[in-house]
């Protein structure tokens, strides 16, 4: 995008966070909120704040603070968010049904528009008002279905391959569930979410209070 400004990655990283809370606070009637009290609900300095925030332009008013829904607009446009994107799952077991079904992406600008799975038992079942398909059938059916992301929710062992299948058919974007290692061309982004390691993170820090 030609206008886009150069963001920090450490600042990109907490664009969802804010945009998170700004869609709360929208929810409690709130039209204004200042930096302090954006800084509290997410434990950044307020000074943080207006320094991410000022990356994109100038929304916060002295004594009044940002308006909400302007600066909601403004990060869901610079996070592409604003925009549906079409998101195919591949994978209809546990965590696969589970996002499937979950019904807040939508409002988030993600709709799953596919899901594929390779058991010839779950192939044809309904998740969600989908009939799954079988995960063969990627490459042909794909291209067709304007889909850039994709959630793998496959087994380790088939998760590669089905990475691969995507990105021949076009897919750009990877948020893998597998506890494996993705290798894909440049320009394929892959995002892991790891339970476990969050978890192992999160009792490190308790053990470090304790000790
Ligand atoms: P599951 O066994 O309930 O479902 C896996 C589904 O993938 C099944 O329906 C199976 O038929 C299908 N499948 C297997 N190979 C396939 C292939 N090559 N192509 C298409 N579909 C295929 O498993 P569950 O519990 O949903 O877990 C899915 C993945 O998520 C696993 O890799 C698991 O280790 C991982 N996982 C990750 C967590 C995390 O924190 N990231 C937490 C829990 C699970």
């Amino acid at each position: 995008m030609a206008d886009q400004p150069r963001i920090p990655k450490p600042t990109a990283r907490r664009l969802s966070l804010y945009l998170r809370e700004l869609e709360s606070l929208l929810e409690q009637g709130k039209s204004t909120i200042n930096s302090t009290g954006l800084g509290a609900a997410l434990d950044l300095t307020d000074a943080q704040v207006r320094k991410d925030l000022s990356t994109f332009g100038q929304f916060g008013r002295p004594g009044v603070g940002y308006d909400i829904t302007a600066l909601r607009a403004e990060l869901r446009r610079i996070m592409g968010t604003d925009r549906q994107w079409n998101v195919v799952v591949v994978g209809a077991g546990n965590i696969g049904t589970a996002v499937t079904r979950y019904p807040r992406f939508g409002d988030r600008g993600f709709r799953v528009a596919a899901v594929f799975d390779a058991d010839p038992a779950v192939v044809g079942n309904t998740v969600a008002g989908h009939q799954v398909l079988p995960v063969s059938d990627i490459q042909s059916r794909l291209p067709a279905m304007n889909i850039s992301l994709a959630i793998i929710a496959v087994p380790a062992e088939g998760a590669q391959q089905v990475a691969d299948m995507l990105v021949a058919a076009g897919i750009s974007g990877i948020l893998n569930f597998a506890p494996v290692y993705l290798s894909v061309p440049d320009g394929v982004a892959v995002s892991s979410v790891d339970l476990a390691r969050s978890l192992e993170q999160l009792a490190f820090e308790i053990s470090a209070d304790l000790a």
